[in-house]
């Protein structure tokens, strides 16, 4: 295998896999350095797997999740890209990763741009199922933004007990764990406590919440700052991630978060392009976005494997 051949001879499609593929200001050369600079890493810690098929290579780029696969008790990989010189016999290639590669029982997902329909197709014929189709949103005209003002502040700590309960009843039926029958709906709601505690503890840059008179701080909502990213891909650019709004003391309160989030991004840590993605059923949400000036940037879909 010479990764980088196989890099340069991907380039018009590993373009799609960037997270930040929406922005035109950022060059393809940037774009595709960032995408590459993942793929070598994964490559170098051994996490890919090599299938012939009538003597063409396949790479599958491919990590097992220890901590997803500990708190699901399911044996749980990612599959992150599909590498070939040919996709001529792809199909053949995925059913063999499928048979050869995965352990019996074995949960394999992957991302998959709207534009890799090669890759898309290969996962149906190989019994991938879609799980998911997620919107990107992003806002690169942060200058104009001009919202009225609302009192937020930094959750802490102390906040956990009251997130965690907002994360596991606020349910968005349409994200990956809930829309995948393979899980069940109560480890679903439970995995997004554990993502919020974890977030307040520090696995998120910032989670905001409400912090007015009167008003329970009953919502969050968290960002990555992506800081590690801006001088590779030359943009200053950061990620909202996870939010959610407790329907009987917080109503309302998405938009003042999305719009406090961003003075925050922009104004506090100097952010010029923020993004943020959401299921395509997610209308309240997208609405929102709208309303703030963000605009939709590009689509992915989410499959899925069980290997029974
Ligand atoms: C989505 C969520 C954050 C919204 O909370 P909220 O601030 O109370 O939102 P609201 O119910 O006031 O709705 C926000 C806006 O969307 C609009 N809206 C609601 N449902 C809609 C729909 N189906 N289509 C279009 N617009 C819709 C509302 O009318 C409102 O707009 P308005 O103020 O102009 O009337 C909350 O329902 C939630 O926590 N859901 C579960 C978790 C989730 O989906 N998180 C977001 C993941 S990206």
């Amino acid at each position: 295998m010479n990764i980088d051949s196989l890099l340069q001879a991907n380039a018009a499609i590993l373009k799609w896999y960037s997270p930040y593929n929406f922005n035109r200001n950022i060059s393809d050369a940037h774009l595709l350095t960032h995408t590459y600079a993942i793929l070598q890493q994964h490559i170098a810690l051994n996490e890919y797997v090599s299938i012939d098929v009538e003597g063409i290579e396949y790479i599958f780029i491919v990590k097992k999740l220890e901590w997803d696969t500990n708190y699901f008790g399911i044996p749980t990989y990612k599959l992150i890209n599909v590498l070939s010189m040919s996709y001529e016999f792809i199909n053949e290639a995925t059913q063999l990763f499928n048979t050869n590669y995965l352990p019996k029982n074995a949960y394999c997902f992957m991302e998959v741009p709207a534009e890799d329909i090669s890759t898309i197709q290969a996962l149906g014929n190989a019994s991938y199922k879609l799980i998911e189709t997620r919107l990107t949103y992003y806002n690169n005209q942060l200058h104009t933004h001009n919202y009225p003002r609302y009192q937020v502040r930094q959750a802490t700590k102390e906040d956990i007990p009251s997130l965690k309960k907002v994360a596991a009843t606020m349910r968005n039926n349409f994200d990956r764990f809930h829309a995948d029958k393979t899980f069940d709906m109560q480890i679903a709601d439970n995995f997004l406590s554990t993502y919020i505690q974890n977030s307040v503890a520090g696995y998120a840059n910032y989670v905001m919440v409400p912090n007015q008179k009167n008003t329970a701080s009953n919502s969050f909502l968290t960002a990555n700052y992506l800081q590690e990213d801006w001088d590779m891909i030359q943009c200053k650019i950061s990620k909202m991630v996870l939010s959610a709004v407790s329907a009987s003391t917080n109503k309302g309160w998405y938009i003042k978060l999305i719009s406090e989030m961003t003075y925050h991004l922009r104004d506090t840590i100097g952010a010029e392009c923020i993004y943020l993605n959401t299921q395509a059923t997610n209308r309240a949400v997208f609405s929102t976005w709208e309303k703030l000036g963000y605009k939709l940037g590009n689509t992915t879909h989410v499959f899925s494997f069980l290997n029974k």
